[in-house]
């Protein structure tokens, strides 16, 4: 039996028995036999919540690139390791190997070196999903640079935000972005947003849609000139166990984006890991994760677990819808895809359109089928798995975040029966918890709380980038000595978990994860806005949209409120991107609140999804009246 890889229902007790009662143990042997040290641990782990501090494999030294490429040149170096398939399905895929991989990683980490990059430095990637995105991040890890991407559909001021925030020193972007139809000018967003960070000293420029750009003398340069001339040797910087990896921007509650800070040994053995079990990747599989590398999700499951265990992992450019709804099958059947990991949104929307397009296409190929990012709906779960996987490839339900750094909750395909809408079973190393009112653990089973986790993964962030008491106050203080993850969740009869969804303002719009108070920050800076309070509510396909309750300075005609809407609208795209777009927008007269003044979303959330029958208690409001209006006023 071996403990990395784990075969059969009876095998997974057994280890995560081991797991949680000899967690160092169990890490270490993982650690100790899957990878390459430059220098063993001193201690395995140290930890405490209450500060919180999170140490793991301290002593220990290493690079992650190095158990990324350089191992796996010898026995797979022609072996395709990124497997890019662009926007127009004309244009030929692009199958870059190993060695190809471990040539363009090190050209571009001494163009880098060039640019005075070098350890501990913070480089700002802000590219469409080509090559370059991902050779760029492994430059980065492999001269100890810390990436920060920030996902190319952010507008300028949300990039310029995450620029500050970690003071990067340089900006990896390109001339433009292909999706579908559609280009964006990325370094048209880039110059904008560097209007506000005057210490970035460089800016590098990789061509994709050939536009003509302007480009600021002596701040940007073409990159493939650069890479042209760079040498294809690069040793690695040796890294010390916890030195920051990346950092990765993730929504809060409250103002600015929180730049969560994984480091390199333990989220390596961590994503290997988990990579390993959830998809049960064999050596000639070919592996798909539809994600944005701007997301966790493209971080360590597109990024970094598929390399670490020299797995092909396909990087797909374009979008689901283009040029029609086929598309992702025909990629499947066309590069005979094993393991497809992808969002409920996209599954919603494509259970929409005719089955033909799915039907015309031979997935057979298919051997496990992956959903992350949101809750899945049990219509949905239906269709992927009936559809899809033709009842015969199991529907991994992966329950993650960008803090966790790796799956933490999910069957093992294969392995662990399967039901629909249950991320079922916590993998090795993971003690969730459910929490109640009191801050009381709920044990046994049937019941449903606030999900804790109790013990360390490798695969937890550190730290806030510059705000470790933020770290703490989030994820550390509403309950003793527990990891809070922000999502309700439901244990059954059998032990199995169903996640329930965010239980703070955070809602999750097509997977993607949206703090309400800085939409309504942004909202509120328009001249003639009063006040606001954003709330989600069911959409067929994005899972939840954004309704918002705005009060006026002075009530206008609705002529003028529908101008309105588009100016707030314009104003969220503008701040924080066209995901953030609110899909109903109420004007009211007054906004409910308790008699200290607290905005009380929680009605304010039923009255969205149209649930107004039972409002709760609202005993506490300051006038009650205000509610019957804004019933009156909903918007269909
Ligand atoms: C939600 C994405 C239900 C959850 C990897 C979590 C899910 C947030 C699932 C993290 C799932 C993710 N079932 N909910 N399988 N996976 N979530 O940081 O609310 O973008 O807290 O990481 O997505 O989103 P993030």
């Amino acid at each position: 039996m071996s403990n990395y890889h784990i075969k059969s229902l009876e095998e997974y007790f057994k280890v995560y028995r081991h797991s949680v009662r000899e967690p160092e143990l169990f890490w270490s042997e993982i650690a100790e036999e899957h990878f390459t040290w430059r220098k063993g641990w001193d201690n395995i782990l140290e930890w405490d919540f209450n500060k919180p501090e999170i140490k793991w494999f301290e002593g220990a030294k290493l690079n992650i690139t190095e158990n990324c490429i350089d191992r796996h040149l010898l026995t797979k170096g022609e072996k395709t390791a990124i497997l890019f398939e662009p926007n127009d399905p004309n244009e030929e895929a692009e199958h870059i190997s190993y060695s190809d991989l471990h040539k363009r990683v090190n050209k571009f980490a001494n163009v880098l070196k060039a640019e005075g990059i070098g350890k501990g430095d913070r480089v700002c990637i802000y590219l469409p999903m080509i090559p370059e995105l991902a050779v760029s991040m492994l430059a980065c890890a492999r001269i100890g640079a810390i990436h920060s991407v920030v996902f190319a559909g952010f507008s300028s001021k949300a990039l310029a935000t995450r620029i500050k925030d970690c003071d990067a020193k340089i900006v990896i972007t390109s001339d433009g972005s292909y999706r579908g139809q559609k280009t964006i000018d990325l370094k048209g967003i880039v110059d904008e947003a560097l209007k506000q960070c005057p210490d970035v000293a460089s800016v590098l420029v990789a061509k994709r849609i050939k536009s003509d750009i302007e480009m600021v003398d002596g701040r940007d340069k073409w990159l493939q000139p650069l890479l042209d001339e760079a040498s294809d040797e690069c040793d690695i910087e040796i890294m010390e166990a916890e030195d920051p990896l990346f950092i990765l921007y993730t929504s809060g509650s409250t103002g600015k984006p929180k730049g969560m800070v994984h480091t390199s040994a333990g989220y390596m053995v961590y994503t290997a890991y988990t990579f390993k079990n959830v998809f049960q990747y064999k050596n000639e599989d070919v592996y798909w994760c539809t994600a944005d590398i701007g997301w966790i999700t493209g971080h360590s499951y597109i990024v970094y677990g598929p390399l670490l265990n020299g797995a092909t992992s396909v990087m797909f450019e374009g979008v689901p819808s283009y040029p029609d709804f086929s598309r992702f099958w025909e990629i499947v059947e066309k590069h005979k895809v094993n393991q497809f990991y992808t969002a409920p949104t996209a599954i919603r929307a494509l259970a929409k359109e005719n089955l033909s397009y799915l039907e015309k296409h031979d997935l057979s190929s298919l051997k496990v089928l992956g959903t992350v990012g949101e809750p899945i709906n049990e219509e949905a779960w239906h269709w992927y798995n009936d559809n899809v996987g033709n009842k015969n490839s199991p529907v991994v339900d992966t329950w993650w975040q960008t803090e966790t750094g790796g799956i933490m909750i999910s069957p093992i395909p294969y392995v662990t029966p399967t039901i629909p809408t249950f991320a079922t079973m916590p993998l090795p190393g993971v003690q969730p918890a459910l929490m109640d009112e009191n801050a009381q653990e709920i044990k046994g089973n049937q019941v449903e709380g606030m999900l804790c986790i109790k013990y360390p993964w490798p695969g937890i962030a550190r730290t806030i980038w510059g705000n470790h008491e933020r770290f703490k106050n989030t994820y550390f203080s509403a309950y003793d000595n527990m990891y809070f993850t922000g999502d309700g969740a439901r244990r059954d009869a059998t032990g199995y978990y169903r996640i329930t969804g965010r239980v703070d303002d955070v809602v999750i719009v097509s997977g993607h994860n949206l703090g309400t108070a800085p939409i309504e920050d942004s909202i509120n800076e328009h001249p003639a806005v009063a006040e606001s309070a954003i709330v989600g509510f069911p959409h067929e396909i994005k899972g939840n949209a954004l309704y918002g309750f705005i009060t006026l300075k002075e009530t206008g005609e609705s002529r003028v409120q529908d101008n309105l809407r588009k100016e707030i609208n314009q104003i969220l795209s503008e701040h924080i991107g066209p995901i953030a777009k609110l899909d109903k927008i109420q004007f009211c007269d007054g906004l409910p609140k308790t008699r200290s003044g607290k905005i009380m979303r929680r009605i304010l959330r039923k009255i969205a999804s149209n649930e107004t029958d039972d409002l709760g208690d609202v005993s506490t409001l300051q006038d009650p009246e205000v509610v019957e209006n804004i019933i009156e006023g909903r918007i269909q």
